[in-house]
This record gives C-alpha cells, sequence and structure tokens, in this order.
C-alpha cells in the first residue's frame, strides 16, 4: 500500500469513527435536554425577556452557561443545583443539540 493510499483508507476509517459517535452525541442529547422542557419548554423553545432560548444557543456559550452554574460561578435560582447533576460529556451532548433547535418559540407557527 502506498502511504497515500494509506492515507486514504486511515482517513475514511476516521470518517465512519466519527460519523455514529456524532450521532450518538446529538440522540442523548435530546434524552437529556427533554429534562429541561418543564422550565425551557419543548426543545428549548420556550423563552421571554428574562430567559433567552436554549434552542439555537451556541454550543460555547450553553456551556460556559452550565459549568459557570455546576461550578458556582454564576449564581441561580434553580441552575446552580441543576447544572450539578450533569457531566462534562452530558453538558456538551446537550449543547450540541440545543444548538441544533431552531430558535423560534414553540407554537408560534400556529399563531402567525
Ligand atoms: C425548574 C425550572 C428549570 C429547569 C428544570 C431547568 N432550568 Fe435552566 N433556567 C431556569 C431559570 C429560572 C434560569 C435563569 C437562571 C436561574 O435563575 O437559575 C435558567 C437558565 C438557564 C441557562 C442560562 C441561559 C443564559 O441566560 O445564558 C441555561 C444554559 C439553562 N438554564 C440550561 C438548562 C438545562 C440544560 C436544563 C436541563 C438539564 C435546565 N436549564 C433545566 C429554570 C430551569
Amino acid at each position: 500500500m502506498t502511504s497515500r493510499q494509506y492515507l486514504g483508507l486511515s482517513l475514511v476509517l476516521a470518517a465512519l469513527a466519527l460519523q455514529p459517535a456524532a450521532a450518538r452525541d446529538i440522540a442523548s442529547g435530546e434524552l437529556l435536554g427533554q429534562n429541561c422542557a418543564a422550565c425551557h419548554g419543548t426543545d428549548g423553545r420556550e423563552f421571554n425577556e428574562a430567559m433567552p432560548p436554549l434552542a439555537g444557543m451556541e454550543t460555547e456559550q450553553f456551556i460556559r452557561a452550565m459549568k459557570d452554574f455546576r461550578e458556582g460561578r454564576r449564581e441561580g435560582v434553580v441552575m446552580d443545583r441543576i447544572a450539578r447533576a450533569y457531566s462534562d460529556a452530558e453538558i456538551e451532548a446537550m449543547a450540541a443539540w440545543f444548538a441544533s433547535r431552531p430558535a423560534t418559540q414553540y407554537g408560534s407557527e400556529e399563531h402567525e
């Protein structure tokens, strides 16, 4: 095998290895994220002046917010306690899933 063929094969294998992992992250992020629906709405799409939508939130911003709550760097009425239930990997999985949701109020389509 030439080094070029080897490189090509490696890239294909790397792509195959990465693909299911990414899909799994989104799926478990969805499952975890549904726990937030009671307050943040379905898909994180319930929001108001005081609370921004989780849907469409930049992943870095989401991860920072969750870790700040968890480590006590940011105060919250409830989020400091909620964030403590999640590992880094779980926060990252939720971040990816919420970022992929449309940032429009849930149900707004029906009212327009
Ligand atoms: C009991 C209601 C409740 C639940 C359940 C809840 N949240 Fe929150 N969330 C809040 C409130 C209220 C705030 C405003 C900060 C505070 O006072 O704690 C907030 C703020 C946030 C923010 C900060 C947004 C910003 O301003 O940058 C993030 C991120 C967040 N929540 C993520 C989550 C995630 C992820 C879950 C599910 C694992 C979740 N929340 C579950 C009530 C809730």
